[in-house]
């Protein structure tokens, strides 16, 4: 390290990009490219008159490149943080209340998620109308369709049952 302060975190005084919340949630870390599936996956597309701002490509220490998601007036439930631990596997959450910072954590990947994905095999049981819930293992680089294997490596957040 440098005693270099200028750093480039993007988040200084000197060059804050998208504006402080007041209360939500402040999705951070995202891996860079991903800030659009993310509002994908939280069902945002600002029709619903929501109060949001997207940071992308923007500067990190800890990534070469982040996007920053922030919503306000909304906390987000585990199912979609689950879902966001697919696609932004280093994405830090954070609650503001009062302008303050008063929860962060990382996400999570889970072993399993089950009735948020659907399956892309045209043949698989969860696609022919049958009642049956989507279920996918979770891998270190995709995810796996409990019912008929399938692998998906790349566009999980094209699977996302909207
Ligand atoms: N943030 C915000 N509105 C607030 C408070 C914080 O948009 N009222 C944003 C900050 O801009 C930052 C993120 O929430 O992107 C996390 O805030 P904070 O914990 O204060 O920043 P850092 O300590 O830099 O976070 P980390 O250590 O997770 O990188
Ligand atoms: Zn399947």
């Amino acid at each position: 390290m440098s005693d270099d302060h200028d750093h480039h975190d993007g988040n200084d005084e000197h060059e804050l990009r998208v504006s402080k919340i007041r209360d939500g949630t402040v999705i951070d870390h995202v891996r860079g490219g991903q800030a659009l599936n993310v509002l994908a996956i939280l069902g945002i597309d600002g029709s619903d008159g929501e109060e949001v701002s997207v940071g992308m490509n923007v500067p990190s220490d800890r990534l070469a490149r982040k996007d920053i998601v922030k919503v306000e007036g909304r906390e987000l439930s585990q199912d979609e943080v689950d879902v966001l631990s697919l696609i932004a596997p280093d994405a830090t959450i954070n609650i503001v209340r009062d302008f303050d910072v008063v929860e962060k954590h990382r996400v999570e990947r889970p072993d399993v998620v089950e009735g948020v994905l659907s399956c892309p095999n045209a043949g698989c049981i969860t696609t022919s109308g049958e009642p049956v819930t989507s279920r996918f293992a979770v891998l270190e680089d995709g995810v796996r369709c409990a019912y008929c294997g399938t692998i998906v490596r790349e566009e999980i957040a094209s699977l996302i049952d909207t």
